[in-house]
């Protein structure tokens, strides 16, 4: 790393000592669980009905798609980030909610020299400060971005449905980083669930494996109820929580975003989560 590279991550670091905003990461190991969509509602309902700063994150390396259910028209990939000099005219706000779509250039950052990927984590941090939380929505699987992003955050959501499958994935994900990186500030959400019971012995397989082969108490953040009104909400582009209040989803997440603030995670003292996940970049 250049010179100038490090004096901007040790200013940065500097800077987000004192802040308070908390990274949440979204994830899961097998695609298609209902990542997206739990992350789109989760920031409507911190924002709306717990007036929080929220900032929604596509960070989705294959397929960015959270402008697709917002039905909004991402301006620029990631090389327009890193060229433009005011990450704000980037972000696009619907409902409350300030968004930074299309973040699926992220795959190229390989190629992006350090100054460059020094300078884009910076603007990102920024930004970080004017939020109370910062929602990154991830692809699924073991990626070594999905990795920097999980493992610098303050905690980290994994959706999980109760497809075996699905669980497998999941278990994989949670076994990798832990082994690599003792990290263990993870948060299940059962998603799909057809009763609280097939929650529950979903939530239960997983935390018992943790539990004897991870040496780790996985945590329940809730469990949410297949809905067919889901398609429903996408298929209209609006927000699933906003048009279906009363739906049963809808109060359960409501209960896991109460759960969240009456429990939020200091950041680790010292180092900035755009600082670890740079970090974390690097050495992958
Ligand atoms: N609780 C639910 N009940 C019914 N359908 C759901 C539920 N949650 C999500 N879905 C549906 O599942 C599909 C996948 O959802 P979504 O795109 O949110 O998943 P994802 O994990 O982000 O997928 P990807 O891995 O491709 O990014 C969508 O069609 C969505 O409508
Ligand atoms: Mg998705």
């Amino acid at each position: 790393m250049n010179e100038q590279a490090k004096d901007l991550i040790k200013l940065m670091e500097k800077e987000l000592e004192s802040y308070n905003t908390k990274f949440l990461t979204i994830s899961s190991g097998k695609g298609g669980v209902g990542k997206t969509s739990f992350a789109v509602n989760f920031a409507y309902i911190l924002a709306n009905f717990f007036n929080k700063k929220v900032l929604l994150i596509d960070a989705d390396v294959g397929m960015a798609n959270i402008h697709v259910l917002l039905n909004l028209k991402p301006k620029k990939d990631i090389r327009k980030i890193i060229e433009e000099t005011d990450i704000s005219n980037l972000i696009e706000k619907k409902e409350n909610i300030d968004i930074l779509p299309g973040f699926s250039g992220i795959e190229e950052i390989r190629e992006i020299e350090d100054y460059a990927l020094t300078r884009l984590i910076q603007k990102l941090s920024d930004i970080s400060n004017r939020y109370d939380y910062i929602l990154i929505d991830t692809s699924a699987g073991i990626d070594n971005r999905v990795i920097s992003f999980i493992r610098a955050a303050s905690r980290s959501y994994i959706i999980v449905t109760p497809e075996p499958t699905s669980m497998t994935d999941a278990y994989a994900l949670i076994k990798s980083i832990r082994k690599l990186y003792g990290y263990s500030k993870f948060k299940l959400i059962v998603n799909m669930a057809e009763s609280k019971r097939e929650g529950m012995v979903t939530y239960n397989r997983l935390r018992e494996s943790a539990k004897r082969f991870l040496d780790m108490d996985l945590q329940l953040a809730g469990i949410l109820p297949k809905t067919k009104n889901m398609t429903f909400s996408i298929k209209k582009k609006e927000i699933f929580c906003k048009i279906f209040s009363k739906d049963r989803y809808t109060i359960e997440l409501k209960k896991i975003s109460s759960k969240e603030l009456g429990e939020s995670v200091p950041v680790e003292s010292g180092q900035s989560f755009w600082g670890r996940v740079l970090r974390f970049l690097r050495r992958g």
